[in-house]
C-alpha cells in the first residue's frame, strides 16, 4: 500500500520532492533574484515632518500602495514576543495545532494544506488567524479567542496578541490621518471611520522548502482589507508586482510594511492602489510573518468623503465589509482587479 499524501509544509520541510499540488504553473513560478522595491520610510513619531510624510505617502500610494512606517511606538518586546509565541505554536505537533482548525468557511483558525481562494495551487505555509475588534465594551476578544479555542494553557499567547493587535489598531488610526491629508481630506475623517473596526489577525509560517522554485508561499493577490500592517522576521520572501515586475521588500526589524488594501482603494475613489504582492520561500529558513488587516466594522458603508468626489466622478458602488468579502471568497481571480469586476458584477 502506499502511504497517504500529506499536505502538510511543517511535515514536508526535508522532503526533496513535493506533492504536485504545491507546485505552481510556470508563468507563477517564483522568481527570487529580483530588484528591491523602493518605499519610502515613514518616520511616524515626527510632527514637523507631517507634510512630508503625507507627500512621500501619496507618491508610494498612487504607484503600489506599499511603504515602510518607523518609530511606530510599539514596543520591541512586544514585537519579538509575538515572533515567540508564534513559533511556539506552530512548533506544536500537528494534533495541538489542529485543536484551533479552521472550518470550512470562518476566517479564524489554524490552516494549512487547503486551497486558499488566491488560487487552485497549495501554498507552503500554514496560518493561524483571529478576529478583533475594538469595541468599547472592554471585551478582550483575541484573549477569548485563545482560552475558548486552545485551553487555560494559551492564555499567555492570547494576552500577547490582544495587545499586539490593541496596537494595531491604534497605529492604524495614525495611519488613517496621514492617509486622509495625503488625499487632501480632513485628517479625522478616515481616522473616525476606522475608530471602531472589525479586523483580522494572521499569524504566517513558512517552513523550509527543498525545491523554493517550484511553489509559493502565499500566491499573488491583493488584499481585501482596507490597510494591512505587516511584521516580518529577518528572512526575505515579500514581493510587489510594480511595473510589470516583481520587486522585494527586505525584512527590517525596526519597520513595519503597510499597504493599501482594496477597500481603502475603494474609500479612496481608486486614487490609492491596492497591488499584487506574494511571498516566495527558500531552501534554509522558515519564515515568518504577522499580518494586522484593518477592516471596517461591518454596518459601515464604504464610500469616498465629498472632497474627493467633488473632484473625481464616483468608481465603486457603496458597499458593506461583509458584502465584498464575501464577493471576494467567491468571485477572486488574480488576473483582474476585485473592485472592478465587483463594481461590474
Ligand atoms: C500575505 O500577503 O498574505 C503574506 C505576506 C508575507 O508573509 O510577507
Ligand atoms: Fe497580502
Amino acid at each position: 500500500e502506499t502511504p497517504p499524501i500529506i499536505f502538510n509544509p511543517s511535515l514536508l520541510n526535508l522532503q526533496s520532492q513535493i506533492p504536485n499540488q504545491f507546485i505552481w504553473p510556470d508563468e507563477e513560478k517564483p522568481t527570487i533574484d529580483i530588484p528591491e522595491l523602493k518605499v519610502p520610510f515613514i518616520d511616524i513619531s515626527s510632527q514637523d515632518s507631517t507634510l512630508e510624510a503625507s507627500r512621500l505617502i501619496a507618491e508610494a500610494c498612487t504607484k503600489h500602495g506599499f511603504f515602510l512606517v518607523v518609530n511606530h511606538g510599539v514596543s520591541e518586546s512586544l514585537i519579538s514576543d509575538g515572533h515567540r509565541f508564534m513559533e511556539r505554536f506552530f512548533d506544536m505537533p500537528l494534533a495541538g495545532k489542529q485543536r484551533a482548525q479552521r472550518k470550512p468557511g470562518e476566517s479564524s483558525g489554524y490552516a494549512s494544506s487547503f486551497t486558499g481562494r488566491f488560487s487552485t495551487k497549495l501554498p507552503w505555509k500554514e496560518t493561524l488567524s483571529f478576529r478583533f475588534s475594538n469595541e468599547n465594551n472592554g471585551s478582550k476578544i483575541v484573549q477569548d479567542y485563545f482560552s475558548d479555542t486552545l485551553g487555560q494553557e494559551f492564555e499567555q499567547f492570547g494576552n500577547v496578541y490582544q495587545e499586539y493587535c490593541e496596537a494595531m489598531s491604534s497605529l492604524s488610526l495614525k495611519i488613517m490621518e496621514l492617509l486622509g491629508l495625503s488625499l487632501g481630506v480632513n485628517r479625522d475623517y478616515f481616522r473616525g471611520f476606522f475608530e471602531e473596526n472589525d479586523s483580522i489577525m494572521r499569524l504566517n509560517h513558512y517552513p523550509p522548502c527543498q525545491t523554493p522554485d517550484l511553489t509559493l508561499g502565499t500566491g499573488p493577490h491583493c488584499d481585501p482589507s482596507s490597510l494591512t500592517i505587516l511584521h516580518q522576521d529577518h528572512v526575505n520572501g515579500l514581493q510587489v508586482f510594480v511595473d510589470n515586475q516583481w520587486r522585494s521588500i527586505p525584512p527590517n526589524p525596526k519597520a513595519f510594511v503597510v499597504n493599501i488594501g482594496d477597500t481603502f482603494m475603494a474609500l479612496s475613489n481608486g486614487i490609492f492602489k491596492s497591488c499584487l504582492h506574494r511571498a516566495v520561500v527558500n531552501r534554509e529558513s522558515a519564515r515568518k510573518s504577522m499580518a494586522f488587516f484593518l477592516c471596517p466594522k461591518r454596518d459601515k458603508v464604504v464610500k469616498p468623503p465629498s472632497e474627493i468626489l467633488d473632484k473625481t466622478p464616483r468608481r465603486y458602488p457603496d458597499f458593506t465589509w461583509p458584502m465584498f468579502l464575501e464577493f471576494t471568497q467567491k468571485h477572486y481571480r488574480a488576473d483582474e482587479n476585485t473592485l472592478d469586476s465587483f463594481s461590474n458584477w
